[in-house]
């Protein structure tokens, strides 16, 4: 697929993961792109500003795990950007200590974000498709036993993703789940 002109949207892209694959994107040329995130990184973002300035960058603070708070944002950036062809649900924390806040971000994060972004991205809805990549982990597949919570909602994320593609015949959107090997 190539990433040229098409717009996108990254959640937990001001840090990690998330900024670089919203650096990538912009290098790939996409047109405009649209970052959330519950932290500002002002450098980060004048940076990347600076090295793109004929393409959009976006910025929204707000917490993935707050439904209407992103279904609002997904609202604010469709009408800003026109239409949207990508989304990159990279957003997460590693703590296995706060039960509740890792299945509201981790795994509530992903559906919030997914589903906010259908309506606009659906070609059952005028939209002209697209794709939606989800990030999770290794333990996904291969759970360790010495982070039971981290773990099952890393997991969840290939379960969206079978559940998610059976509908891309009709809405025209393709679902990803990424597994990266690292330190989790
Ligand atoms: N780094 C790795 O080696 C690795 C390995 C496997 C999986 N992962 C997965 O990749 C994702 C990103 O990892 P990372 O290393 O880049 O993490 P990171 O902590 O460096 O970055 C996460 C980003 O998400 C943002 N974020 C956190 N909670 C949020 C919320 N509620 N709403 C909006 N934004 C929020 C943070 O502010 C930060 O910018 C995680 O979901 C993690 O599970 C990472």
């Amino acid at each position: 697929m190539s990433f040229r002109g098409k717009n996108a949207v990254v959640t937990g892209g001001a840090g990690g993961i998330g900024l670089q694959v919203s650096k990538q994107l912009l290098t790939a040329g996409a047109a405009k792109v649209a970052i959330i995130d519950i932290q500002d990184n002002l450098e980060e973002f004048v940076k990347l500003r600076a090295a793109h300035p004929t393409q959009s960058v976006m910025i929204v603070k707000m917490d993935v795990a707050n439904k209407k708070g992103v279904e609002a944002t997904y609202e604010e950036i469709a009408k800003t950007f026109g239409s949207i062809d990508i989304v990159v649900n990279v957003a997460g924390i590693f703590n296995d200590k706060d039960v509740q806040r890792t299945l509201l971000v981790n795994l509530g994060g992903i559906i919030n974000s997914t589903l906010s972004a259908l309506p606009y991205m659906s070609k059952d809805n005028g939209g002209k498709g697209g794709i939606v990549i989800n990030m999770s982990s290794v333990v996904g597949l291969d759970p360790m036993f010495i982070i039971p919570v981290y773990g099952p909602p890393r997991r969840a994320s290939s379960t969206l993703l079978a559940a998610n593609d059976s509908t891309t015949a009709r809405s025209g959107i393709k679902y990803v789940t990424v597994l990266p090997l690292g330190p989790p």
